[in-house]
């Protein structure tokens, strides 16, 4: 039985960057967010005054356990491995993390009779785009195992729902950056490879320089460009999604991104203009698998979601993140 008057989520991963910050807008949204995480990359300290309950969404037996003491009418899944990098080394990590270990969680789900999922997916699934802005009918042809896995379990959800009815949406997300505005939430990889901490990181003194991977590429300024969506917008459109899927929606799949994309140069400047700081950059060569230009047609969610990007401005963005840098760096003095 559940336990809470409010209506329940459970947020599978909410102890990771973008899943802590959605188990926080629950909570003050007036839900009941039952947070699950083995904590194997998420952290205690990011939970909120959410109900947790440590273990792995893979685990059948357990996620049959918290199901039932807590009947959500849906459940949000952030828990995955996600560096591109990694899953070509890595492939069986990634296929056992974010496929097998999903169909588990989706099999417990029928198991308990809960039938509305939220599914994070990514713009790897689209590999390199032959089209931008890219839409929810470009290929998908993803060119690394964590776009595959990602891809798989895509799949696997259109088969659920014709099968089962278990309805699902999945939500595309392009760049997932920036903090909680508050700076008391924000982006904490170890080892960090994503471009906005890691030149935030710069700025604060915890690194000497940033590596520029690749001045070559055919875009305006010969570096890569990418459309970062600020997490707490991506949180907003889980929101949305949600309400969707209570009214009744069919299965389906938006991208989230402002639409506009930033080179890795412009980053870096509106780092310098955020901080005050200069920001040394070192060149180095193409990171394997980079396309040169990932930006989002999101005109689905904004039409079908009503879902409206709170912070598109690349300079919010980095200013929240940067709220949050300042933070860990005075932890770590
Ligand atoms: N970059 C640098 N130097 C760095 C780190 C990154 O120049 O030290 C560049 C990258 O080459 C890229 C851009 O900054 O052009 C952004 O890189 P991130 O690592 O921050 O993000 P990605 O675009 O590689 O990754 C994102 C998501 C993944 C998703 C991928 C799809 O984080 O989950 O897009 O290609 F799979």
């Amino acid at each position: 039985m559940s336990v809470s008057p409010l209506p329940c989520v459970l947020v599978a991963g909410g102890a990771g960057y973008i899943g802590s910050h959605m188990a926080r807008m629950l909570l003050e949204s007036g839900f009941h967010a039952v947070v699950v995480d083995n904590l194997t990359t998420g952290h205690e300290q990011a939970l909120c005054e959410t109900t947790f309950r440590q273990g792995d969404i893979g685990d059948r037996a357990f996620m049959r356990e918290v199901l039932r003491e807590f009947e959500p009418q849906c459940v949000m899944h952030f828990a995955a491995a996600s560096l591109v990098g990694e899953s070509v080394a890595e492939p069986a990590k990634y296929w056992r993390n974010n496929f097998v270990q999903t169909l588990n969680l989706l099999d417990a789900m029928l198991e308990c009779g809960v039938r509305q999922f939220i599914f994070s997916s990514t713009a790897a699934v689209y590999g390199n785009p032959v089209e931008v802005p890219i839409t929810e009918q470009h290929p998908q042809l993803p060119i690394n195992p964590y776009g595959n896995s990602k891809l798989a379990v895509e799949r696997a959800l259109q088969d659920y729902d014709r099968a089962y009815g278990l309805r699902s949406i999945t939500l595309r997300y392009f760049n997932a950056a920036g903090a909680h505005p508050d700076g008391t939430l924000g982006e904490r990889h170890e080892p960090e490879t994503h471009l906005i901490p890691l030149v935030l990181q710069v700025a604060s003194g915890r690194r000497p320089e940033i590596a520029r991977f690749g001045s070559d590429f055919p875009t305006r300024d010969g570096s890569c460009i990418r459309d970062y969506i600020h997490v707490q917008d991506l949180c907003t459109a889980h929101l949305l999604a949600l309400r969707k899927l209570a009214d009744g929606a069919p299965t389906n799949v938006y991208n989230l991104g402002n639409g506009n994309g930033h080179s890795v140069n412009e980053v870096i400047a509106a780092a310098r203009e955020v901080t005050g700081h200069p920001i040394p950059v070192r060149d180095a060569p193409r990171r394997p698998g980079d396309p040169p230009v990932l930006v989002a047609d999101a005109r689905r969610a904004r039409d079908e979601l009503a879902w409206v990007p709170a912070y598109p401005d690349i300079a919010t963005i980095i200013a929240h993140a940067w709220l949050w840098e300042q933070k860990l760096a005075g932890q770590r003095r």
